[in-house]
């Protein structure tokens, strides 16, 4: 079968051993993947490992074999992929053993998966293959750091610095259908109106100064991903006694924090990571309801796949990035 696949010093699309189902598993031929910033971190990750290794964590399609064992799927069952292995039940973080699709174990940039028949949920109705495809790890990122970290609730306003972001978007749609104020911040003026088209209140320039473009604002809730780039100033616009729930730092990890400012405005600092297979749950039963749509940034084919890549590293993309397969 074709996949996209992380080899010695490269990443191609090339030709590997089809899977077979085993007990307890099922055969999955995807028709539609999602690009993470995850997938551009693994070749680094993995050095020069000259064991072939199909990156990618999202990915929806169909059931053609179902090994022994599995009752609660059939063939022609249309299904997304859960990327978090081994984290059922919602904890505080998750257990050890924990791992995410596409590395250690084949991911979904291929013509067919295998994977345990508990890593699957059923596709919402509502959504395309594209849709379903990308949906998995940002969505599900999104709702740990809103609902389950940040408690969102019905009349706070909570700020989204970095518009674009794949998880970004879910956040805007999330905490609009929760009744929450939203506010985002891009370096781009299309991402702005783009983020105001999908119900942001209100979208600032990241470029520009918070403190004065936000001075109207109460901010109870900030979810940041950026990291170095932002960070100190997400602090400084949130009030006092706010939150602030991080789960990504596109732009360097470490940062220096003023601890003073830090305990005198008695903020409470969170770390989040995807998501448990309950919130998981959750989050699909919660864009049934709202009858919520990713965001579809761009499609590529499978084969196109470096150019996606591409897209990604420079951050072109507002909302999440689809890799169309057969
Ligand atoms: N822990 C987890 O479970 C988890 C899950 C998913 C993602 N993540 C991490 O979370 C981060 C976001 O992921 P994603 O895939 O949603 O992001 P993404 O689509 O790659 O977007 C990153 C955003 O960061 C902003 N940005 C990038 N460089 C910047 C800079 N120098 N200054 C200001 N803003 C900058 C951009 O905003 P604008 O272009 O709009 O300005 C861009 O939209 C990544 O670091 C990712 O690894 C973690």
């Amino acid at each position: 079968m074709k996949a996209f696949v992380h080899v010695g010093k490269e990443v191609r699309y090339s030709d590997i051993d089809e899977p077979l189902a085993g007990k307890g598993q099922v055969k999955i031929k995807l028709k539609c993947a999602g690009l993470n910033h995850r997938d551009l971190n693994i070749p680094n990750r993995r050095g020069d490992n000259p064991e072939p290794l199909v990156l990618g964590s999202d990915g929806a399609g169909i059931i053609t074999e179902v090994g022994k064992g599995v009752s609660k799927f059939t063939v022609g069952d249309e299904v997304l992929l859960n990327p978090g292995l081994g984290w059922k039940e919602n904890s505080d973080a998750p257990p050890e053993g924990f791992e995410i699709l596409g590395m250690p174990d084949h991911g979904t940039f291929a013509e067919y998966i295998v994977t345990d028949s508990d890593h699957i949920e059923r596709k919402p109705g509502h959504l395309t293959w594209e849709e379903a495809g990308v949906l998995a790890l940002p969505a599900l990122t999104g709702f740990r750091a809103l609902f389950t970290k940040g408690e969102i609730q019905k009349g706070e306003t909570v700020f989204v610095p970095g518009a674009g972001s794949g998880v970004a978007t879910f956040l805007i749609l999330f905490a609009k259908a929760a009744g929450a104020r939203v506010i985002v911040s891009s370096r781009s003026e299309s991402k702005r109106n783009k983020a105001l088209e999908i119900g942001a209140d209100v979208a600032i320039d990241t470029n520009s100064d918070w403190v004065e473009s936000l001075k109207a604002e109460q901010i109870d809730l900030v979810i940041e991903s950026i990291g170095r780039a932002t960070f100190n100033r997400s602090l400084g616009v949130l009030r006092k006694g706010g939150k602030i729930v991080t789960f990504g730092a596109t732009t360097e990890d470490e940062i220096t924090i003023d601890i003073r400012k830090f305990f005198y405005g008695q903020y409470k600092l969170f770390g989040s990571t995807m998501g448990s297979r309950e919130e998981l749950r959750q989050m699909l039963n919660f864009i049934t309801e709202h009858q919520i749509r990713p965001v579809l940034a761009e499609s590529f084919d499978l084969a196109q796949a470096l150019d996606a890549f591409d897209y990604l590293k420079e951050a072109k993309q507002f909302g999440n990035i689809a890799l169309r397969i057969g």
